[in-house]
């Protein structure tokens, strides 16, 4: 039988809004403390759209970081994928607008909604058309401008989140490369976060309006002990087929939800996480899908990942879902 195509990330970019705002700023918003943000959630700073730029906006520049990066033109690409929860709109897809924005057509280009673990989903996806043969170089990006649907006014949810975007190509590799993953969801737990209105349950009125049901929801502290459990469990299951503990791993590129939750995972792990977990959450806060796909093109840029490497990758998030897989890089 023909060995399978290996699939592996040849090229990653990223990019960050200009403004920075910090925990301090936030003091002057609503009552917190810059301590409190930083004991229970290690984040300091978070990056802020222009009020004029969409998530393709951010999307586009983070891809036309990984092309170059890649050594591809935009007219190499033959499949793009988006991860978001906050598209520009309905439709069309922002990764339709992505397409356009990249000045190629015809090829196809669609959205997922997974909410935090949407890079993990759309590497997982990018990586079986091309070992199926069906397409070669996929361009997969997570963009998110989490601050057009945070609610200001709520403390336990407005220090958590920022906006960004990270892209990766992906494409037949002769070593390495993906060597296992896993999806999955539990739909019973989504009101855990949710963002309820403006969708067909409940179209956009004013009474949604004023009962600022277009923000997000969440209950955080329910939320946190899902977290590492499933992250946990999602680490084991990819790690254990493979036969590498712990230790072989290089490095771990994680949902950066909040530093305690990945210190708890590290624990589980039996790892040191000072050595062992990338960690940007302190500059850039909860991206939702982008986190994970800027922490892997940081790590990649700041020589973090060397080639042999292996990574593991670990994401959670609303829906709940959750995703994992190993990338020898
Ligand atoms: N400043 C000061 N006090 C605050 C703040 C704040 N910003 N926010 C909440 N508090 C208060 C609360 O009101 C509460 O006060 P009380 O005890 O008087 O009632 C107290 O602090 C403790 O609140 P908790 O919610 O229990 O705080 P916790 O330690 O759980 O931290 C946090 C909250 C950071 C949200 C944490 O629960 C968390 O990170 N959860 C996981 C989030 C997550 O993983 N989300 C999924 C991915 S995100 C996505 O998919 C988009």
């Amino acid at each position: 039988m023909p060995e399978a195509r290996k699939v592996g990330i040849i090229g990653v970019g990223k990019y960050l809004p200009q403004h920075v705002l910090t925990n301090y700023d936030l003091e002057k918003m609503v009552d917190t403390t810059n301590e409190w943000i930083i004991t229970r959630t290690g984040i300091k700073e978070r990056r802020i759209a222009a009020e004029n730029e969409a998530a393709s906006d951010m999307a586009v520049k983070a891809a036309r970081n990984a092309l170059e990066s890649a050594k591809l033109k935009p007219e190499d690409i033959d499949l793009i994928i988006v991860a978001t929860i906050t598209p520009d709109m309905f439709f069309p897809s922002t990764a339709c607008q992505l397409q356009f924005k990249l000045g190629i057509t015809n090829i196809p280009a669609f959205d997922i909604s997974v909410a935090c673990s949407g890079f993990v989903y759309g590497l997982v996806l990018a990586e079986q058309f091309i070992k199926s043969g069906m397409y070669r170089n996929a361009l997969v990006v997570a963009a998110e401008k989490l601050s057009s649907v945070t609610d200001w006014q709520d403390r336990s949810t407005c220090v958590l989140f920022g906006d960004g975007a990270g892209a990766a190509v992906l494409a037949q590799v002769n070593k390495g490369g993906i060597l296992n993953s896993t999806l999955g969801a539990d739909g019973s737990k989504g009101d855990l976060l949710q963002l309820p209105a403006g969708g067909s349950k409940m179209p956009a009125s004013i009474r949604t309006v004023e009962n600022r049901l277009h923000t997000i929801k969440m209950e955080g502290n329910i939320l946190f002990r899902h977290a590492v459990k499933i992250m946990a469990d999602a680490a084991r299951k990819v790690t254990e087929p493979l036969g590498l503990k712990g230790d072989d791993i290089d490095i771990i590129i994680p949902h950066q939800a909040n530093l305690r939750i990945l210190d708890a995972l590290a624990l589980r792990m039996g790892v040191d996480p000072k050595k062992k977990v990338y960690l940007n959450i302190e500059k850039y806060g909860n991206m939702s899908a982008a986190s994970s796909a800027v922490a892997l093109c940081e790590a990649v840029e700041e020589g973090r990942i060397k080639k042999g490497d292996k990574i593991l990758m670990d994401a959670f998030g609303g829906g709940l879902t959750w995703g994992a897989l190993v990338i020898e890089w």
